[in-house]
């Protein structure tokens, strides 16, 4: 990490209007008594959790799950930041999902109520998702798929990627899903560096109502020779043609379908791998972040219940991600099913066949806890309260926020036009549905910031309080925690149990990337200001990663994209604000001589490098807009002044140059801009 830019973003944040203005919100919604009466949480939680941390999450790990082996020494911290939970337990993932459910009496519950966008549904009772990864698990093993082994899963948002991640842990195997809106490029990258064996794909998936293939992007990340992969197992998902590499590809249901449903689930060690998830962070290449089994478990389950209030037996829970991100990790694919909850999967687009699509399903299904991101809610309130108000949106009691800051506008909204909605024809309800805004990230595993929905009054904006047995903090430049009112960097102060076992296949990056910068602390990447309560209040990352509708994505990784196209010389990316998606990705780029000139060339050119990044990393990655710029602000030292950039981007006239090493250089930018427009 760049301590300078990392300097040069906190002292915007330090001094930023938008922080002002947050600090000045003094809305407060208490609990109501109905709702803090029936809550799992209750208040006494954060001072029983500060008495003993460890102990504190020693009992919610033999509470939540079956060990098959007890643990003995909850937190082994002997070797720093290398943490290890649950000393000598055994466990195994997907018989705490599955199989004792079932045993426990629950299998006819409904595990997943699935949606696909074209309008099929698929309902899976706990029996029935029990053995569909029973036989998931025995064909992987007959492909020959044993415990450590690394399986790549490429697929869309259909029961299929949890029965595949699930069927992994089962066996012990390593699942490392990636975001069916990645290109093969960085599939294919993220397949070589875990070595996996196996990849699960599909034949493609539906996106606005038409099919979206995926089985060509395997493919062709597979083109090149000597890579680790044996078999590729396809999921028949909308019945496009696939090419086919014979003794390579199976059907899924040929493998899978044809499987013995007989499998008997091991405990595997506490510590043992069970993912792998790659993150983008502030170098070019993506991070193998590394989670293990008791520890994730156990906070991923705790905060499904804790914060949400879950009541399994009477909640619909619907958590909105996608299962390439940690949020379907985490609360798709583990907590819901580990405390026997029933949850919604959908497939697809919000806008899909129509803009009311979500609150459809949440009339339908009678989803009580919704699980979403700002981006999403924005984009609502841009189409109009009046989509969600058709539908009845009763049944819904808690709601969820993630992925980004929730601006206060946006909250308010989700708990008006959405938490209060009582029914289509305009009924209010007197108590609003709680809002949980929930800060974590990948490499926590599971939520650390929230407040619990029964205990705090919520204030529009903020994540408020550290999670019962998490020790969170800002600190200034030194490391010292900063006073009530003041802003710095969030750091975690103690290890936690589902905290990132560290980035696959390189120890010392892990140590420098999240514990070099504070003495003894994890560093998160994040500005924070606590404010006179204080609360928490997030206030983005001061590093070059951007938050892109919720998708965390790297500067870096962007410009190494872009100057990987011969028509390149040069390229620097931001992050600049957006009312919908939080952050855009702005590109300004040096061309070299060999790129088309003239007239005509300007639109062409930038088309061209948009597809080029949307090649090397995926659609996501594409630029929103691509200037093109005759040199770009350094100072004398050769650092591009991103600061600068970022004001152009957002349509602000540059702030201080002085230390360019040239300071014409921004009105040179801005005249070829204007000529260019
Ligand atoms: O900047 C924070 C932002 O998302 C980053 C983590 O991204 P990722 O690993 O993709 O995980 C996203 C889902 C957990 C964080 O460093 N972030 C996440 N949640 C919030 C947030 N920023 C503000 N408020 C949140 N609730």
């Amino acid at each position: 990490m760049s301590n300078a830019r990392t300097e040069a973003s906190y002292s915007r944040l330090q001094h930023g209007d938008a922080l002002e203005n947050l600090l000045h919100e003094d809305r407060k919604f208490a609990p109501s008594a109905g709702f803090a009466a029936n809550a799992v949480v209750g208040a006494g939680v954060y001072a029983e959790a500060e008495a003993d941390r460890p102990a504190f999450w020693a009992r919610q790990a033999r509470l939540l799950l079956d060990w098959d082996t007890d643990f003995g020494q909850a937190l082994d911290w002997s070797e720093p930041p290398f943490a290890k939970w649950f000393v000598g337990g055994r466990v195994n993932a997907a018989y705490n999902a599955l199989d004792r459910h079932v045993e426990n009496g629950l299998g006819d519950r409904v595990a997943i109520f699935f949606e696909g966008e074209p309008g099929d549904t698929r309902t899976y009772t706990y029996a029935q998702l029990t053995e569909e990864v029973k036989k998931c698990a025995n064909a992987f093993e007959s492909l020959g798929v044993a415990k450590g082994d690394r399986v790549a899963v490429y697929l869309p948002m259909i029961p299929e990627a949890v029965i595949t991640m699930l069927a992994c842990a089962r066996i012990g195997a390593v699942h490392s899903v990636v975001f069916g809106g990645f290109s093969a490029d960085a599939l294919r990258s993220r397949i070589d560096d875990a070595q996996a064996r196996l990849v699960v794909t599909a034949d493609g998936t539906y996106r606005r109502g038409k099919p979206s293939p995926l089985k060509p992007a395997v493919d062709q990340a597979l083109t090149a020779p000597g890579h680790s992969v044996e078999h590729v197992v396809v999921v028949r998902r909308n019945g496009q043609d696939v090419d086919w590499v014979q003794g390579r590809d199976r059907w899924w249901e040929d493998t899978v379908g044809a499987a013995s449903a007989e499998h008997t689930a091991v405990g595997h060690d506490a510590e043992h791998p069970l993912f792998i998830l790659y993150t983008s962070g502030t170098t070019g290449k993506p991070k193998g972040i590394l989670h293990t089994t008791g520890g994730y478990l156990t906070q991923t389950a705790y905060t499904h219940r804790a914060v949400f209030d879950l009541h399994p037996e009477t909640d619909v829970f619907w958590c909105t991600a996608d299962v390439g991100w940690v949020t379907g990790h985490s609360y798709v694919a583990y907590a819901p099913l580990v405390n026997g909850a029933t949850q919604v999967m959908y497939e697809g687009t919000p806008d899909s066949p129509h803009q009311g699509r979500w609150w459809e399903i949440v009339q339908k299904y009678k989803v009580s806890i919704l699980y979403t991101a700002p981006t999403a809610i924005r984009t609502f309130m841009k189409w109009g309260r009046e989509i969600p108000g058709r539908y009845d949106l009763s049944s819904i009691r808690v709601l969820g926020s993630v992925g980004e800051p929730i601006n206060p506008e946006a909250w308010m909204w989700y708990r008006e036009v959405i938490g209060a909605n009582a029914g289509n024809h305009g009924e209010k309800k007197e108590d609003p549905a709680p809002i949980v805004d929930t800060w974590w990230q990948t490499e926590t595993g599971a939520q650390m910031i929230a407040p619990l929905p029964g205990v705090t009054a919520t204030k529009p904006g903020s994540a408020q309080v550290p999670l019962p047995g998490i020790a969170i903090d800002v600190v200034d430049e030194a490391g010292a925690s900063v006073p009530d009112g003041h802003g710095g960097y969030l750091v975690v102060r103690e290890p936690w149990p589902a905290m990132l076992r560290g980035i696959w296949g390189d120890p010392e990056r892990f140590k420098e990337t999240y514990w070099s910068r504070f003495e003894g602390m994890y560093f998160a990447g994040d500005g924070a200001k606590k404010d006179e309560d204080g609360d928490i209040w997030l206030l983005g990352r001061v590093d070059d990663v951007m938050n892109v509708s919720g998708h965390r994505l790297s500067t870096t990784e962007i410009e190494s994209a872009l100057v990987s196209h011969p028509w390149v010389a040069e390229a620097a990316v931001v992050g600049a604000s957006d009312e919908t998606t939080g952050q855009a990705v702005v590109a300004f780029v040096i061309l070299r001589e060999s790129a088309p000139s003239g007239q005509d060339s300007g639109d062409a050119t930038v088309t061209e490098l948009r597809n080029h990044v949307g090649k090397e990393i995926g659609p996501i990655a594409k630029p929103r807009h691509i200037l093109v710029v005759p040199e770009l602000p350094k100072t004398r030292s050769g650092k591009i002044m991103r600061r600068l950039l970022q004001d152009v981007a957002e349509g602000r006239e540059p702030g201080d140059a002085t230390t360019l090493s040239d300071p014409t250089i921004m009105a040179q930018i801005a005249e070829s801009l204007a000529t260019r427009n």
